[in-house]
């Protein structure tokens, strides 16, 4: 029997999983998460180690936490770990996995990977933008520059001015506005509820994910509320979709693609590909991606960034500085300044190395079984790449808690769009953000502006100690509390008009 024994054993032998925390019957380990997972999992990382193996009720989760082990997962294995779990935020709110974010690795994600790829962000196509993300900036500027002398909440005007640069680029300015109207489907403020409640859908714990027998009592809502705010998106898009195709075959007019939707309609009605069909659905799911993609994640980049600058006069003296010798004060900062700007690319860097958007990476999934790091790992089993952990990881950062641009400086060769696994705002490797590129356009030219432009007072009795930075939690990560403060206007008053 021994000897028996031995030889099932050479031949099949013990799988080596990576340490972690004892699992309880039917919860596994969800009891230790609290509201910030992303914390829960870094406290547990310093008990259990970079790689370690959990149950999410009886689904197996692994959490990667340094970035040697974000490097196996997005980069040596990057090929098994492409795909994203089947989950029910996928399902009801990214059109049944037709969206890339949520898609499964495969025909139809590759192809609309490629689509963004080619189509939608390359240079060219971001710079034809280049004259409405300058013309909503201005007005973005404007807004502000009549509220001088009031305190304003800040995140009011940055979601608002996020949502119609991205909006424009992807349908065109006239489907929102302040109240309904013949063209507008919907109000502002009703859009952004809209976006508000599928991040937080999108970022909770659904038990039926975890506890597939709990899935059909749907115990705590979520799912009929993401099918809820699905209807609503679904109805939005069909209105836009119909209203540009009306557009498109308007008789006797040459047709040209302006917006992002165009090319994506373009596409649809030029594809012979007989194995994947750009559906009119799979339009919507990747205008879908577009929108709720860029909105937010970069709306509260921008948000952390100006918190900090708020909070370190040292630093704010410095930007300033910078700006006051490449920019002068005759004119407001433009994307081609960016080269020329290296404080204020540190002061982002190091914004997106302590407050992430997406503080762990969209889950990733495994395909096969696959051994990381003398680790077995099996098929179906979900990645979690805490980059929050990996932002603070006292390896890698001195001083990892303080806020420090300079780290930034000075023959640092950091990058943040993925080749170095020290920061990964954006991840990395084949699900790695295609928006990335967009996204720091907006972030940088609005960040300089706002202090190129504006000083920035507090209201009496608040001191630069209070302005929040605690984290609330749902896809996206923002300051619990928005920060009120007025603006007072240092460049000539023509530029505001
Ligand atoms: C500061 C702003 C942004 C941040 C921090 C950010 C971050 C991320 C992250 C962390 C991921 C997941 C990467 C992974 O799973 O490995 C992602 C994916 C994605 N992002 Fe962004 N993003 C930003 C802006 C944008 C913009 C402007 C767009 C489009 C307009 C966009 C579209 C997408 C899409 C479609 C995916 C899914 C890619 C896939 O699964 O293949 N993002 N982003």
């Amino acid at each position: 029997m021994v000897i028996s024994k031995k030889v099932r054993e050479r031949r099949n032998p013990p799988k080596r999983i990576p340490p972690g925390p004892k699992p309880w019957p039917i919860v596994g380990n969800l009891h230790q998460l609290s509201s910030l997972p992303h914390k829960s999992l870094h406290l547990l990382a310093q008990k259990y180690g970079e790689i370690m193996q959990l149950k999410y009720g009886s689904r197996t989760v692994v959490v990667a936490s340094s970035p040697k082990m974000a490097e196996e997962f997005l980069k040596t294995h990057d090929n098994v770990f492409a795909s994203r779990p089947p989950l029910a935020s996928g399902k009801y709110t990214g059109y049944n996995y037709q969206d890339i974010t949520w898609a499964p690795y495969g025909p139809h994600w590759r192809k609309g990977r490629k689509i963004y790829l080619t189509e939608i962000f390359t240079l060219k196509r971001l710079d034809s933008f280049e004259s409405i993300r300058v013309e909503e900036r201005l007005n973005f500027l404007s807004g502000i520059y009549a509220e001088s002398g009031n305190p304003i909440v800040l995140r009011n005007h940055i979601r608002r001015y996020t949502l119609s640069s991205i909006s424009r680029m992807v349908l065109s300015d006239k489907y929102f506005s302040d109240h309904k109207t013949d063209t507008s489907l919907v109000s502002i403020s009703e859009f952004h509820e809209m976006i508000d409640e599928w991040m937080v859908l999108n970022g909770v714990l659904n038990i039926g994910d975890w506890i597939p027998w709990l899935r059909n009592f749907d115990l705590q809502g979520y799912v009929k509320r993401m099918k809820a705010v699905s209807d609503k998106f679904d109805a939005f898009y069909n209105y836009v979709i119909a209203d540009h195709m009306a557009k498109k075959h308007l008789p006797g007019k040459n047709f040209v693609p302006k917006e992002m939707v165009d090319v994506l309609l373009q596409l649809s009605e030029d594809d012979i590909d007989p194995e994947v069909k750009l559906t009119l659905e799979a339009v919507k799911a990747l205008v879908h991606d577009l929108m709720l993609g860029g909105t937010d994640t970069s709306g509260i980049t921008i948000e952390w960034t100006i918190h900090e600058i708020l909070r370190h006069p040292r630093v704010l003296a410095t930007l300033r500085e910078e700006l006051d010798k490449v920019i002068g004060r005759e004119r407001w900062v433009q994307e081609n300044d960016f080269p020329q700007m290296p404080y204020l690319e540190a002061i982002i860097k190091e914004t997106l190395r302590l407050h992430l958007p997406s503080p762990m990476l969209a889950p990733h999934f495994a395909l096969e079984d696959c051994n990381v790091a003398g680790y077995d790992i099996s098929k179906e089993t979900i990645i979690f790449i805490n980059s929050w952990s990996i932002g603070r990881h006292p390896d890698h950062w001195d001083d990892p808690y303080e806020f420090k641009p300079e780290r930034f400086l000075q023959g640092s060769e950091i990058n943040m769009t993925g080749q170095d696994f020290t920061l990964l705002p954006f991840g990395s490797g084949r699900r790695g953000c295609p928006g990335y590129t967009l996204a720091l356009r907006l972030v940088r030219t609005t960040v300089g502006n706002m202090f190129h432009g504006f000083n920035w007072i507090f209201p009496e009795g608040m001191r630069s100690e209070d302005i929040c930075m605690v984290e609330r939690f749902g896809l996206t990560t923002c300051p619990e509390v928005p920060i009120s403060i007025i603006p007072e206007p240092r460049l000539p008053i023509h530029l505001y008009k």
